[in-house]
């Protein structure tokens, strides 16, 4: 079993405990002896579960079983304590125990802390002390002064001040001067009547080409986008100045304003572009396009594919001409907030570059399907012509294939290993990726935080130029986070505490499924303020963006 079906397993059997405490109580206040038997074997029964998914989560990693044993477990205990007992509300009890654990562990998670445990014995306090009114007034006073220190207590320390505040972005590095432009393209964004959001009138926006060694200049306009616009080379390892973060890099360029980049290209390789301002509804409403750089002049076909839902259906891709024998390089871009399935049949292909970076001696595959997580490219090369599947529907080519039972190529295990250059870290950070509530805006929400915050209240990770970092990404919830780094590319060590074997795998974007552990490292070569977030735009938006400034 998965630690992400651990996860599912034990949110179940929590619930079950939940449910089956609570109904023995009730039907034991109406006298229903025999459905209270059988509600509370119901209850016992997943309590016992619950002991071999936590020690499953315990084996898997701390992270993903801490508030389970240190606040949920003494939770439980009480709760058998007191059935053990034959307290008058015992089963009440425990239903307020179980389910005060499984609020721990939904609404707040990894770090455990102490303010939160006492907050959750105080919400057990005061369910008993109420229900305990009539038949037992002097414990209903007794659980009611637990419930009110609890909460005094609980909640101070949860509000006591945790996280320094986040670093102001005010660490604008120079733009360096890159010389003349070679390549110029002017990109006006602009919605349209249908809610479309575009650049120069199509989706997806003009496709900027270059070979290594021009420099690319693009003026962005902004004609009627209230909240603003920019431009994000994702995957391009631009200087700061030029990474299109508003409030971070540069302000967002509003209607009649505009803003000029310019970059060398020197990184070979498929990129795309796309707005960071209210990037979750700008990039789904229209606003990217293709970067593509190239080492020398096209041979065959050699055309990029981005895959984008737009209203519920994929952005048609323009049908190409491939005789046969034709040599082919598809650029597969995956530019929604999802990951994608790829399948290419016709042809056997290999995977010749991931995130616009060349993979060592990638192997000749056949019926093997790839998975892209959001933002992330795959470039496949092959012998047309062949057609390519995307979510088992036709993208590219002509035909149709059976391809939903084929495997998904784990990258981690494909192509010629090498050497990992370093034998030590300067800095190492933790991501652990969850939900919780966040009280600390206006209005409360349920966000999706890093290690218990939500933007703008995750601790800025700052980092010397030139220190090799490392992070451990954790995603302790039950959906994936494609996570992406700005100005980076960055090393995956290992998964699951298993190495990774195949040709060294740089990524800007990787899905980190739920329950899963990346290792990945990266020399922190590029000085300024970098966003470093989920790729899922909406769970960006939701408080799972953060920053690494290299100083
Ligand atoms: Cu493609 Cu910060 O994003
Ligand atoms: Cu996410």
């Amino acid at each position: 079993m998965t630690t992400g079906s651990w996860l599912v397993a034990d949110l179940l059997a929590g619930l079950l405990a939940t449910a089956g405490w609570l109904g023995a109580g009730a039907t034991s206040i109406i006298g229903r002896r025999r459905l209270t038997a059988g509600l509370a074997l119901l209850a016992l029964l997943a309590t016992v579960t619950r002991v071999v998914t936590v020690v499953a989560l315990t084996r898997a990693g701390w992270w993903f079983a801490a508030e389970k044993v240190l606040i949920a477990g003494p939770l439980t205990l009480a709760a058998l304590v007191g059935l053990v007992l034959r307290r008058r509300v015992a089963f009440l009890f425990a239903g307020y125990a179980t389910g005060a654990g499984l609020l721990v562990t939904v609404l707040d998670g990894y770090p455990v802390s102490a303010g939160v445990g006492l907050l959750a014995v105080a919400g057990v306090a005061a369910a008993s002390a109420i229900t305990l009114r009539g038949p037992a007034p002097r414990s209903s006073r007794a659980a009611a002064v637990t419930a009110i220190a609890a909460l005094v207590v609980g909640t101070g320390l949860a509000a006591a001040p945790g996280a320094p505040p986040a670093v102001h972005h005010d660490h604008a590095v120079a733009a360096p001067g890159v010389g003349e432009p070679t390549k110029r393209f002017t990109l006006t964004a602009a919605a349209g009547a249908d809610g479309v959001w575009a650049f120069n009138g199509q989706v997806p926006g003009p496709e900027i080409n270059a070979l290594v060694g021009d420099v690319i200049e693009v003026t962005l306009r902004n004609r009627d986008i209230g909240r603003g616009v920019t431009l994000h080379w994702h995957g391009y390892d631009v200087p700061n100045s030029q990474d299109g973060v508003p409030g971070v890099t540069q302000e967002a360029v509003l209607p009649g304003q505009e803003f000029v980049y310019r970059f060398r290209a020197d990184q070979a390789g498929t990129y795309w572009y796309h707005t960071h301002s209210a990037s979750d509804i700008g990039v789904r409403k229209g606003l990217y396009g293709v970067l593509v750089v190239r080492a020398g002049p096209v041979a065959g076909v050699d055309i990029a594919v981005p895959v984008h839902t737009l209203a519920g259906r994929l952005v048609p891709v323009p049908a190409t001409s491939v005789k046969p024998g034709t040599s082919v390089r598809l650029r597969l871009i995956n530019t929604d907030s999802d990951p994608h399935r790829y399948a290419l049949s016709g042809a056997p292909f290999r995977v010749v570059a991931i995130d616009g970076v060349d993979l060592r001696g990638p192997a000749s595959l056949v019926d093997t399907a790839v998975g892209i997580a959001a933002g992330g490219r795959y470039d496949l090369a092959f012998t047309g012509p062949a057609v390519l599947q995307v979510d088992g529907r036709t993208v590219w080519g002509t035909g149709e294939a059976a391809t939903d039972s084929w495997p998904v190529l784990d990258p981690l295990r494909y192509g010629e290993a090498a050497p990992v250059p370093w034998s030590r870290f300067d800095r190492s950070f933790t991501l652990v990726l969850d939900r919780g509530l966040d009280l600390r805006g206006l209005l409360p929400r349920y966000a999706h935080t890093v290690n218990g915050a939500a933007d703008p209240d995750i601790p800025v990770q700052v980092v010397r130029s030139g220190e090799i970092v490392k992070f451990t990404v954790v995603n302790r919830s039950l959906v994936v986070h494609p996570w992406h780094l700005h100005g980076h590319h960055v090393l995956v060590l290992s998964r699951d505490g298993r190495a990774a074997s195949g040709t060294p795998l740089w990524l800007d974007s990787f899905d980190v499924r739920p329950g899963e552990v990346w290792e990945v490292a990266f020399v922190a070569d590029n000085p300024g303020m970098w966003a470093n977030h989920c790729h899922n735009l909406p769970h960006a938006e939701a408080g799972m963006m953060m920053h690494l400034l290299v100083d």
